[in-house]
Parts: structure tokens; sequence; C-alpha cells
């Protein structure tokens, strides 16, 4: 899918990088950049900068860095065309699509969350005002929901008929039926999917509307909970329930509490743990987690009581591993979920949150707490059962810590345990997934450990980028040995290079993505003349070790006394400058020469 170019364009040049940022976090100016507190890390003290005339951020503690749609993307979680329609949506640009197909999609799509924005209006005034939404309120009421948690979740009420909404919003039935809310009736008109429920609207990440979950009433008619069939918006596979409302504060605290119903997640918010998101109607997939660590690593399983330990452990373990997730888990008290026990005692809740264990070790818990450990036989069960749980665990390290620690519990021989949890053959499907290898490319400091550019470098590159004008033609590759700094300087000496940023290597973006955001301090010639400085100091070595005999020194003579003459010039204020040009001028001569032999 192609934006036109154009467009593109205009997006970029308009983008107001230091407003868009101010919305998510505080930015304060310091000398001609921004600085704030990172929202991609959990941080105290501000590490992120952004240069707004530049329009790049970059962070000092995770070092992300890039322009607005990088900034966008990260933060809304978009894809690059999403940015890029975030962002010109919010600038009222309209943009052109270079496949009229994209365009037509798009619109469709838009078509149908205009659609079920009506929808949660709808249901939403309904349940505020409406005539026969008296028994829904008292309902809510009963339950514990004041006016300002059903404001707050935009709760509603689909009214007790057959076609309040489809006659409300008055489109052909195709339409209603591709948003999931209604369907052709047994006399041709069209019917709605939620009667007589109270309405719970599903956003995406964004806080677009994409869904409901309808519960029904005390005394309506089963299922207890009808929730949107999948349609081209609404896949409950992937969509999370209260993400957007949660997700500034999942971000802050790198965590996420995840449920299984709405109305935990409501009962979390009103407990004060407003990080609180539920799957809708189906059990946690691979798409959820997935959605969940691009905002937090650490997540809190709080399912109804056990519904944890019930799960597919091997999936946890998976999610761990491939996601780079940690799992833990919260004890919900028997016969209790997060929603009741928000009402009942949020001290409980919270309390529940924060103890909340990895899994495993929530896992042993349980068996422990249910064996009597006072007696042989229960102490041999209560071994066996937690050996066969550990088992589980794909991670050797792991199983051995917890083998010690639970062969202590239930007072049995390390060893005689060790045999318990012994597996008979590695599990092939634990090979490596596919993923796993873009992971390992990221991380070049594990295999080898960065090189960092020299200082006059970076100050040299630094220069360069804030002042071309006086720098450009001073500057010359040779001035550069590290070779990240050489791939910055062949970067930022291309003419339109700051939209090719991305077709360098992550090291060499973040090097001058920092470089955008720090300040040039002291004079660019006289930075100039510290790596030129740097240079004949390394030339002088070379030249040491290449020459063997005194002939070829004597040839070289010359030009080691002229550069030395120009180096002591350089170090004086008056006459700094012209030494530059002089030696500049001379590698240049070099270069060319260089290049004709
Ligand atoms: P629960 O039965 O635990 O309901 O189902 P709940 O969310 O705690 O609701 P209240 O507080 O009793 O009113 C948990 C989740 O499972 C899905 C819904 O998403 C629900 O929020 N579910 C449940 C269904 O999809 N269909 C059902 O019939 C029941
Ligand atoms: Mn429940």
């Amino acid at each position: 899918m192609g934006i036109h170019d154009e467009d593109l364009q205009r997006v970029k040049v308009e983008s107001d990088l230091a407003g868009i940022v101010s919305q998510y976090v505080a930015l304060r100016k310091v000398g001609q950049r921004f600085s704030g507190l990172c929202p991609f890390h959990n941080e105290k003290t501000p590490s992120f900068s952004v240069n707004a005339e530049e329009g790049f951020f970059y962070c000092f503690g995770c070092q992300k860095s890039g322009d607005a749609i990088t900034f966008v993307r990260e933060i809304e979680h978009l894809d690059f065309v999403g940015a890029v329609e975030w962002l010109a949506n919010r600038m009222g640009i309209s943009l052109r699509y270079t496949d009229a197909s994209d365009g037509t999609a798009r619109k469709e799509r838009q078509e149908l969350s205009e659609l079920l924005e009506k929808a949660a209006e709808f249901y939403h005034q309904t349940l505020r005002t409406g005539k026969g939404a008296g028994k829904a309120r008292s309902y809510l009421r009963s339950r514990g929901f004041d006016s300002e948690t059903v404001e707050q979740f935009r709760i509603g009420y689909a009214p007790d008929q057959w076609d309040a909404l489809a006659s409300h919003l008055n489109v052909p039935t195709e339409k209603l039926e591709a948003a999931g809310l209604g369907r052709p009736g047994p006399r041709g008109g069209p019917i709605d999917f939620f009667r007589d429920r109270v309405m719970f609207p599903v956003a995406d990440a964004n806080g677009v509307v994409v869904g409901f979950g309808g519960r029904m009433m005390p005394d309506g008619q089963q299922p207890k909970y009808k929730n949107t069939a999948k349609t081209r918006l609404y896949d409950k596979s992937k969509v999370l329930y209260g993400l957007h409302w949660a997700k500034k504060q999942i971000v802050a605290e790198d965590e996420i509490i995840v449920c299984e119903g709405y109305t935990d997640v409501i009962g979390c918010f009103r407990a004060g743990l407003d990080r609180a998101v539920a799957t809708c109607g189906t059990a946690l997939t691979d798409d959820h987690v997935k959605t969940m660590v691009r905002f937090a690593k650490r997540i809190v399983i709080a399912f109804d009581a056990d519904g944890a330990g019930k799960a597919a452990a091997d999936r946890f373990y998976e999610w761990e591993d491939r996601h780079n997730a940690e799992v833990f888990v919260a004890a919900i008290p028997d016969g209790a979920d997060p929603g009741q026990l928000a009402e009942e005692n949020p001290e409980a809740l919270q309390e529940a949150i924060r103890s909340a264990e990895p899994f495993l070790s929530y896992r042993i818990n349980r068996v422990l707490d249910r064996s009597d450990l006072n007696r042989a036989e229960g102490r041999a069960r209560a071994a066996a059962d937690t050996g066969a749980i550990i088992a589980e665990h794909p991670n050797e390290v792991v199983r051995d810590q917890y083998l010690v620690e639970t062969a202590q519990k239930v007072r049995v021989d390390i060893e005689q345990m060790r045999r318990l949890i012994v597996k008979p053959a590695p599990t092939p499907n634990r090979a490596p997934v596919p993923q796993r290898g873009d992971q390992e490319h990221d991380e070049p400091s594990q295999t080898a450990p960065p090189r960092e550019t020299p200082q006059v470098e970076v100050n040299l590159l630094r220069a360069l980028v804030h002042d071309p004008a006086i720098v450009k033609p001073l500057a010359l590759q040779a001035m550069f040995a590290d070779p990240v700094a050489i791939e910055a300087f062949q970067l930022v000496t291309t003419d339109g290079w700051r939209d090719r940023m991305g077709d360098c290597s992550e090291t060499v973006t973040a090097l001058i993505a920092r470089l955008l955001v720090e300040e040039v301090t002291g004079d660019p010639v006289e930075l100039v003349s510290r790596a030129l400085d740097a240079l004949i100091g390394r030339w002088n070595t070379e030249l040491r070790y290449d020459v063997n005999d005194i002939e070829q020194l004597r040839q070289h003579q010359p030009i080691v006394q002229w550069l030395a003459q120009r180096q002591e010039e350089m170090h004086s204020d008056e006459t700094r400058s012209a030494a530059v040009e002089a030696v500049v001028d001379w590698l240049r001569n070099q270069e060319t020469t260089d290049q004709s032999s």
C-alpha cells in the first residue's frame, strides 16, 4: 500500500515533532532542544531529546531514535502507512494513494468505524437517558457502577427491540452486517445483533471503536455475553479490551495486567490499577502477547480464580521465550474474579497484583498449598506433582533453581527430586523460532561489543550536522578512522540524507539521531582542527612504521615539518582558520593524487 510521494513529503515536512511528543510526555526546553522523560522506557531522569527544528528525537537511555513518523509508529504501535495516516489526520492533510484499491479499502474501513462509532454513541446515550433503559441503569447501579464509570468506559445499553439500532443508523443491511451490528431478519428488514444487553464498546489501541461486548440483563436471554463476530475491523484473537485507556500507564509502569472479562478491567481501573486489559471472549493468543509486549514486558495474568492454573503452560513458557516477556500470575481467591474483588476488597486486588509470582512459581505454590506436608505420603505426592510441573519448563537453569528450592520445601533429597524432573529427550518444538534470528541481529552487542566512536570524530560529525555551511567544505573522510563514523560521514554529506537515514545500519542511525539532538559546543573550525590534529598524529605513526630507510624518511621530511607547523598554528585562535584550510587543501590534493595514481 503506497501513499503519494508528494503527500508523504508534506506530512514529513509539516509534522511538528515537539508538539506531538508533548502529547505523551512533558518536554522542557534546554538550549536549542527539548528534553523529557523517555516514553519508550522507564526512567526517572530525562534522557529523551527532541530537535524540533530537524524533527528528530533520540533517547540517551534506550537509544530509540527517529523522526515524527517513527515516533508515531512506536508510540501508537502502527505500521508506516498507519503512522503517516495518523499524522495526516492530525494536520488535516488528505492523502492520495498510489494504488486506488488501497484508498477504497481504507474508505470502507473508515465507513465501518464511523458506523461503530455512531452505534457506541447510540448505546451510550440510550443507557444514560433512554426510556427503556431504567432497568439497565438500576442493574449497573446495583453492581456499583456509578455514572462516572459509565462515562469513563462509555458503557451503553442496547434496547429490548428488534431493530432499535438499525432504524437509528438507517443504512443498508449489508453495512450493518459488515460492522457486526445486525443481520437480515425473517421479514426482510434488518435486526439488531445486540438486544437488551449492557454494552461495552471495544476499541483498538488508538481508541477507534471496532466492536462490542454485550452482557445479558439478569433476567435476560443467554448467553451471558455476546461479542462482535469477526469483521474487517474486529478480530477477537487480536483485540484487547481497554488497551487504549491503559496504554499510557502500561508503558509508564512497564507492566500490563491481563484479565478475562470486561468488568474485570473496569474493576481494576476502579481499584487504581489503570493498566489492565482483557481478552474478549477468547483465550490468550500469541497475537495478544505480541501486542502486549510492545507496550510492556511484564505481563501479569489476573484471571478468574485459578484461570491461569488451567491455562496451557507450555504456551506461556513459549511466549516468554519467543517474545521476551515475563509472565506473572496474580493469585485471585477461589470463587472470585478481579472485578468482584475490586468491588469487595480493592486492597486485596492490589495486593494480588503486587505479589504476582512467576508462572512456574505460582503453579508450584498452588500444589504446595493443597499438599499435606506433615505426612510422608503427602510430601512424596507433592514432590511428584511439583516435579512434573518443573519438568515442563524449557530452561534447564530455571528448572534447576526451582528444583533446589522445592526439594527443600517438600523435604526430599535433591538428587531424588532431580530424577523426577529429568526430561527424557529435548522436545523438538523447542527449536529456535524463526523470529529469533531477527532478534539476535538486533543485538550485535552479544557477539561483538560495540566500539566507541572517538570523541573527536563524534564532535566533528555533530558540527557537520548542525553547521554544514561552515564544516562541510572542510570535512573529509580521511578525518575519520572509526567505521561507524565513516558511514555516518558518508551519509550526512549526501544530499537529502535525512530521508535516507533508514538505509543505514542501526548504529549509524542512532549515532546521527543522537547528534541531531545534541548541541555543538565550541567553534566548528576548532572542532575540525582537532580532527586534523588526530589525523596528523595517525599519519605520523603510520609513517614511522612504513618507512624503511633514511632515504624514504628524507623524502617525507618536508611534509612532516610542514604539517607540524600547521599543527602549531591550529592551536592559536588567530592562525587556526588559515592553517585548517591549508591542511584540508593539502589533504584534498592527496586524495586526488591517490585516485589518479
Ligand atoms: P465471566 O463469566 O467471568 O464474566 O466471563 P465477567 O466478565 O466476570 O462478567 P460479570 O462481572 O459476571 O458480569 C469472562 C469473559 O468471558 C467472555 C466475556 O468476554 C467475559 O467478559 N464470555 C463469558 C463470553 O464471551 N461469553 C459468555 O457467555 C461468557
Ligand atoms: Mn469473571
